[in-house]
This record gives C-alpha cells, structure tokens and sequence, in this order.
C-alpha cells in the first residue's frame, strides 16, 4: 500500500446555496444524515421502506434480503413486478401526456415521445418480440444507434422477462460475436445504420460478420430498425425489419410478472483478464437503486428536465437514460449525436433549445469541450440549468471550475458520482441540497451505502491514508454474479483476504481526508480508463498478440490531457526489431487491427518496439517499469530484479 499516498490538496468548498436548498429533496446535512442513521439502526426496515414506497409490487415480497449463500445475495426475492410497467404503465393513469423522452438526431430533427407513446411503442415492440417466439429468460442483444428505440427495445425485453445485453454500437464485429458467444444470445436488434456526427457506421454490416465468425449458432433473428434507408444484406431466413414486425400488432401487452432477482439485463465490462466479462444485474434491486439515486443525487423534481448524455451501451446509458428516469415519470432528453457536430456548441444549444435543468456528462467531454471552445457556454441561455453531474473518472479540479463557472454559471452545484457498472447505481456521490462540495472530491456515500477504505487485511484505515474502496454490506443494486461464471464472481469481488469474502471489492483505491469526503485516486488492477471507459490491459495485450507479426505486447496507460488516460503498448515482433519507415508502417497496421479486434476506444495512442520486455526473474512483465518509460519519466525505481536492463534503452524510444 506504500504507492497509494494522497496526492491532491484541494482546498475550495462550495457550500449549497439556499435556494437550492430549500427546495432540494435532501435540504440539509440533518436530513442526509438521518437517513443514513435510519440505514445504520435498521438496515433491512431502511431499504424494505425504500422498496416498498418506490416500486410498485404485483406481488409484495416478504423477505428484505436473503443472506443463506453468500455472496449471492438476494433481495425482496419472493416479490413479483415487472421493470417495463414500473417505468411506464404506472404513470398512465397520473401523467399520460407528459413528455417522457425529447428526441434530438445528429441532424437536429426532433421527436417529442409522451409516456402513453412510449408505452404504445414497448408494447408492439414487445408483442413482435413474442411473435418471434423469444421468451423470459431467453437473452437478446441490442446493438443500436442512441434514439428511442434503444429504449423501447431494452424496455420491450424486460416487459417480456426476456434478458438484454447491450453492446456499445463502436464495438467490432469481434467483440459482438465474443458476447453473442457469451451470452448464448437468441436474438439481434440493431438498425442499418447508425449516424453520428455526419458519419454513418454500419452497424448491421457488422452484425452479419460478427455471427458469420465460426461458432455463433445461437441466433434466430435479427430485428433492423430502419435508420438511413440505405442498402443492407438482408438474409430472409434471419432477418426482419422492425417497422414489419411491429405493422398491425396488438398494442396491448401484458407485463410478464418476474420474480424480484429475475436478472434484468448483462452489461459486459473490463475486468483484469483478456475476456470481458458479463455483469448481471437483477431486476427489483437495481431499478430501486436507479430511483433512489434520482431522488438523493440528481435531486428529480417533476418539472425537471434531465440529460444524461451517455449511450445506452455503458451503465450509465441504461440506469440513467432507459430506466431511472422513466421510472420516476421524468422527461428526458435523448440524443443522437456527439458534443463536437455540427461545433463545440451542440451540448450548450441541446441545453438552451430543451430548456434542460439537469445535466450529466463525463469529465472527458467537459475537457474536450473546454480545449476546443472555452468560452463557447457564453453564447447560450443555460439560465435552466439547475444541477450538473460528472461520471466515469475523477474530474480535475481545473475541469471542475471551469464546469461549475462557464456551465453552471456558478449557480449550480455538481454531483460528482462515483460508482460502476457492478454497482447499478451512485454510492458515492454528494446530495447537493446538503453537502458542501470539494471539487475532485465524489464527497460521502448514498444513504444505506456503507463504503469505507480498508487494508490489504480488510482493516479500516485512518483518514489522510490511501487503501482499498470495498463496500461492506449488501446493497439492492449490486452485481448478482457474472454470467456464466460464479467463481469468477466470487473471486473478484468478494475476495478472502479483504473482508473475509463479506466485502464488496471495487477495484478502486482511494482515500478520505480529514473532513471524511473520498477521493478516488484510481484502480488498483490492470484496468485503464480511457475516455471514462474500462479497458483491460490484458484484453489490449490479447488482441495485439493475435497479430500474425506479433510474439508478444504489453500495454499500460500514460496520463492524456483529454482522455485522462491513453493506451501505451509495449510490442515484441516476431521478426527484427524494425526502424524507419517499416516502423512506423507496422505500428499503423497494429492499431488498425486493434480497432478491428475490440473498436476504436481500445486504439493504442503509443506503440513502441523492442526485442522482449522487461521481466523479473521469474518471468513477470515489469509493468511499473513500463508504466515510467510510457510517461518518459527518469527510471527511479529498484531495477535489480530485471532480467535484461538493457532492454530499457530500447524502450525509452518513441517512434515517430
Ligand atoms: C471510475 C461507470 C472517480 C472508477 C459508472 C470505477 C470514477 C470505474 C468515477 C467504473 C468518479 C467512475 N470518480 N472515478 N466519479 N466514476 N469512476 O464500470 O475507477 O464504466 O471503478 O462505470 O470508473 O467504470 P464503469
């Protein structure tokens, strides 16, 4: 634990303001804190109390949690629900005409969606769903461009008890086909194309090569939505086009009632090894987790007009796009496009246009944005603007200013929200109405979280001192196993060592100075973040060493001023060690590849070549060793142990 030292001092603390208090559905540190003494005194009373007045229950469970197979948990497991009409039928009684989704496109058209529309929209869909004969249980993959039906086709799955995955339409055909393979998939949704930024990208040209890759038998049909009308294969056996699946179908649809720990969803995510790995979430406790975080963190309010702009591919797409913020009867903007098209403006005029009160985006963008227009928010009206949020890494301080002055214009606070696709749901984030906030710092944990920083021996350690972020009860919203591999899940997350196989292990270290807030410093595994997306280093190394030219690669991360982290890869050929010209061509060819094999986030910023790596007598690759040759820094650190020292020199050198 020596290498986890504090390292940031910030200073500044921003105090809500009353008026932003005395409206907040938190307004006070008293009122956070009694909720969190309620979770200290009567763990089960506190999250049965949340379970029962936030879902709506087709059959009322009578069990809060089963704790008889740890860590398997089990919450409110003998209820019966269905996730599609706790998001929509429950509000057509109350709110029919609402706005539930403003739909913007890359090109700026828009489409306004009421709950009744949308539910109308799930039903047919989930109806066509069935005519396919796809069932509870069974898995589908959805592979979509961000509009409307993104959500109606993940919504349309939990109204029938069948199980998605969603797969992040930059992914390659490689990567579709790996959790096609691992999830044992029935079924396809996807559209003909996605566009994004004026580019299109084929989605279902990639659809067709990823289940014509040796060994992808499970699918029975592909569902197109028709984006761009532009030529496609169609292969008939397989194939259908939404708007033909759902011409003339019933628009009732009867919500299959599914069992509280009925998985909802698998979402796959970087882990320490070379395969991606499927986190499964439950239904009842991960959408209570999405709803109560709505309430603390994003402070909903019915007038609210929320924005979380990420996609539907990552957690944060599916907890606060698709499912908190239809759960709650929110209106939601959804949009198609990236921050930079048609300018640097987009986000700033989606805001003003859409009169939006909530918005959620990742430090990366708010970098991005400030590089390439710094006083840009100035030319728009963000004046209904009320609370901004930040996900996916640490925001910079310097970031953080610039967000809460030019975006905020120093009028709304920013809840800085740490949590992971294993989570579901914010565990640490701050409720603005109450707590004074430290830029760069995710403040204190929800309510009913009990995170803390712990030891290599699963002891708390004093504030001022870095160590391990683990979880230390069960919470409703927590990753229920990883699918098809239990072991794994257990290993991972609830290790021996740390907390005796009690403690949720996040992955994360991180430290809590002297007023208690945390402070995420990073990840303790061979995970990278690039663009606030996990990356495994060993997945990058897999696919590098797949290359025909390549003996072996190791990769690591080196600070990038946008990205926050970028990928540095460490490469052995297999023939000479080339120089020039045929350097520069072969790193060309491996980056290519590499967005072949994973997609074009996993794409090394940096390659270099040597004639092996650095290795420990015992055969370990020195990635520490590496991680300082990546950032060009002086080689400080105990070398005695190396191997072949003279490899270093080679490594030092940047190919240009
Ligand atoms: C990092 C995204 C600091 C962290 C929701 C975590 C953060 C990983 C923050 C999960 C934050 C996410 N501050 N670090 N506010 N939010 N992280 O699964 O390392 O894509 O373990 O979930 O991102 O990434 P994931």
């Amino acid at each position: 634990m020596s290498t986890i030292e504090s390292v940031l001092n910030e200073t500044r603390i921003f105090p809500p303001s009353t008026e932003f208090s005395s409206h907040a559905n938190l307004p006070s540190m008293d009122a956070y804190q009694t909720l969190c003494t309620q979770a200290q005194d009567d763990y089960l009373g506190f999250w049965k109390k949340q379970a029962e007045e936030n879902l709506v229950w087709h059959k009322p469970f009578t069990q809060v949690l089963d704790e008889s197979n740890l860590p398997f948990f089990k919450w409110f497991d003998d209820g019966e629900l269905n996730i599609s009409f706790n998001c929509l039928d429950r509000h057509l009684d109350t709110q029919p005409d609402k706005i539930a989704i403003i739909f913007e496109a890359d090109d700026g058209q828009i489409i306004h969606s009421t709950y009744r529309d949308l539910h109308r929209r799930v039903c047919q869909f989930a109806n066509g769903l069935k005519s396919l004969n796809i069932k509870k249980g069974d898995c589908v993959i959805i592979y979509m461009p961000m509009r409307i039906e993104a959500v109606v086709a993940m919504q349309a799955c939990a109204r029938i008890g069948a199980i998605h995955s969603v797969v992040f339409g930059g992914f390659s055909a490689k990567s579709l086909h790996e959790r096609i393979n691992d999830a044992g998939a029935v079924a396809v949704i996807t559209a003909d194309e996605q566009v994004r930024g004026g580019k299109n990208n084929h989605l279902k040209a990639t659809v067709d090569e990823a289940i014509l890759m040796e060994g992808t038998g499970s699918i029975k049909s592909v569902i197109i939505y028709q984006r761009t009308g532009n030529d496609i294969a169609f292969n008939a056996a397989r194939d259908i086009w939404w708007h033909e699946l759902v011409k003339d179908i019933s628009t009732d649809c009867e919500p299959e009632w599914i069992n509280a720990e009925h998985p909802l969803f698998t979402l796959y995510t970087s882990g320490s090894t070379g395969k991606p790995k499927g986190v499964q979430h439950s239904s009842a406790g991960y959408l209570l987790g999405t709803m109560v975080s709505m309430k603390w963190i994003f402070d909903y309010q019915p007038n609210d007009v929320f924005w979380c702009t990420a996609d539907v591919g990552w957690i944060t797409g599916h907890s606060y796009v698709a499912y908190g913020p239809l759960a709650m009867g929110a209106t939601q903007v959804i949009f198609e496009g990236i921050p930079t098209y048609p300018d640097a403006g987009r986000f700033w005029k989606i805001i003003q246009d859409h009169k939006v009160t909530t918005f959620y985006t990742a430090p990366t963008a708010i970098r991005s944005l400030i590089k390439l227009g710094p006083n840009l928010p100035e030319q728009y009206d963000l004046s209904s603007l009320r609370l901004l949020g930040s996900v996916g890494e640490p925001i910079n301080p310097e970031a953080w200013i610039w967000y809460y002055k030019k975006v905020g214009q120093s009028r709304c606070p920013i809840v800085d929200t740490w949590w992971q696709t294993e989570t579901g749901c914010h565990m640490i984030a701050p409720a603005p109405g109450a707590v004074p906030l430290k830029p760069g710092s995710c403040t204190f944990p929800l309510p009913g979280i009990f995170a803390a920083i712990v030891d290599e021996a699963g002891q708390d350690v004093e504030n001022g001192k870095g160590g391990f972020l683990v979880i230390k009860r069960p919470f409703p919203s927590q990753i229920r196993t990883l699918w098809g591999d239990p072991e794994r899940f257990k290993k991972t997350y609830f290790p021996k060592d740390i907390g005796q196989g009690k403690y949720y292990l996040a992955g994360d270290s991180a430290y809590r100075d002297k007023d208690g807030y945390f402070w995420i410093m990073g990840r303790v595994d061979d995970v990278l973040n690039v663009s606030g997306h996990r990356l495994g280093t060993m997945e990058i190394e897999s696919a590098l060493a797949a290359n025909p030219l390549v003996a072996e690669a190791a990769v690591v991360g080196k600070p990038h001023e946008i990205k926050g982290e970028s990928v540095v890869a460490f490469v052995v050929l297999k023939g000479a060690l080339p120089s020039g010209k045929e350097a520069i061509q072969i790193v060309d060819e491996l980056r290519r590849w590499v967005v072949k094999e994973i997609g074009p986030i996993a794409k090394p910023e940096e390659i270099r070549f040597g004639e092996n790596l650095p290795k420990t007598r015992s055969g370990k690759t020195m990635r520490r060793l590496l991680r300082t040759l990546a950032r060009n820094e002086e080689i400080t650190q105990d070398i005695s142990t190396l191997e072949n020292p003279a490899i270093l020199e080679q490594l030092k050198q940047a190919i240009k």
